[in-house]
């Protein structure tokens, strides 16, 4: 079974609109020839209607929304105003997200519903911090994670998501897992997932590695086999590391 190989872009809360546009534009010149791979990008939402104009072939997403359709939700963004600017995708679960905003298994969950009932596509991220892996309880953190507000989905509808793990030990602090310790993390979340959908499905979503991935670790991160592509945060954005990363197959 050959499962999606994606390289996708967080670009968290950087850039300002000029740059973002320039990125684009140099990731869509230099990523034509590019075959086999997805690539996605997540820009800040304000950009978004800018973005999809110009996006061609990428996959555009938003790194956040609120799971409501609409209300009296200040300052919230919905999941039917993102897809009515142009994003096909969301990130949920990031650890900034429930670290920083404090937000809960259950509103990830609702999350991951509401995104689901819109045929919105998933990129639902999960991690450890570093207190969790220095106990070596890594396994049962991450686990509990998917079940929580993950694998209630149906069989349908776990296959249109992707899966991201991202140790929180590793994000923007340049030191990445070893090659062994993302192997060893992405075949425990296929067994789980064979474990509750059986391995057909197991074998048909994509698992991202997230956690200073750049232009020089990933070759050798995408060499494990259970490794298909990275959610990359600090060398997205410029457009020479990320198709360096997007070429590392
Ligand atoms: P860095 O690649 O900057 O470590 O960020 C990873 C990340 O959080 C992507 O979502």
């Amino acid at each position: 079974m050959t499962r999606k190989k994606i390289v996708a872009g967080n670009w968290k809360m950087n850039l300002q609109l000029n740059d973002a546009i320039q990125l684009i534009d140099d990731i869509v010149s230099n990523s034509k020839d590019l075959s086999g791979v997805e690539l996605m990008v997540f820009p800040p939402a304000l950009f978004l209607l800018e973005i999809a104009k110009i996006k061609n072939e990428l996959t555009v997403g938003v790194q956040n929304f609120y799971p409501k359709e609409s209300g009296a939700f200040t300052g919230e963004i919905s999941i039917t105003q993102i897809k009515n600017c142009g994003a096909s995708h969301v990130l949920i679960g990031h650890s900034e997200r429930r670290e920083i905003f404090h937000e809960s298994e259950e509103l990830i969950k609702q999350k991951v519903d509401a995104a689901i009932l819109h045929e919105i596509g998933v990129v639902f991220c999960c991690g450890e911090p570093l207190h969790i892996r220095e106990n070596e309880s890594q396994s049962s953190y991450v686990k509990q994670q998917l079940i929580d507000s993950l694998f209630h989905l149906s069989d349908a509808e776990i296959q249109t998501c992707v899966i991201a793990y991202e140790p929180i030990w590793a994000i923007g602090t340049g030191r990445t897992a070893t090659v062994d310790q993302a192997e060893e993390m992405h075949s425990a979340i296929r067994s789980w997932i064979t474990e509750f959908y059986g391995i057909e499905i197991a074998n048909s979503i994509s698992i991202l590695y997230g956690g200073s991935c750049n232009a020089s670790n990933a070759k050798e991160l995408f060499t494990c086999q259970n490794v298909d592509g990275g959610l990359i945060g600090g060398a997205s954005l410029q457009a020479e590391s990320f198709i360096t990363i997007a070429r590392s197959f």
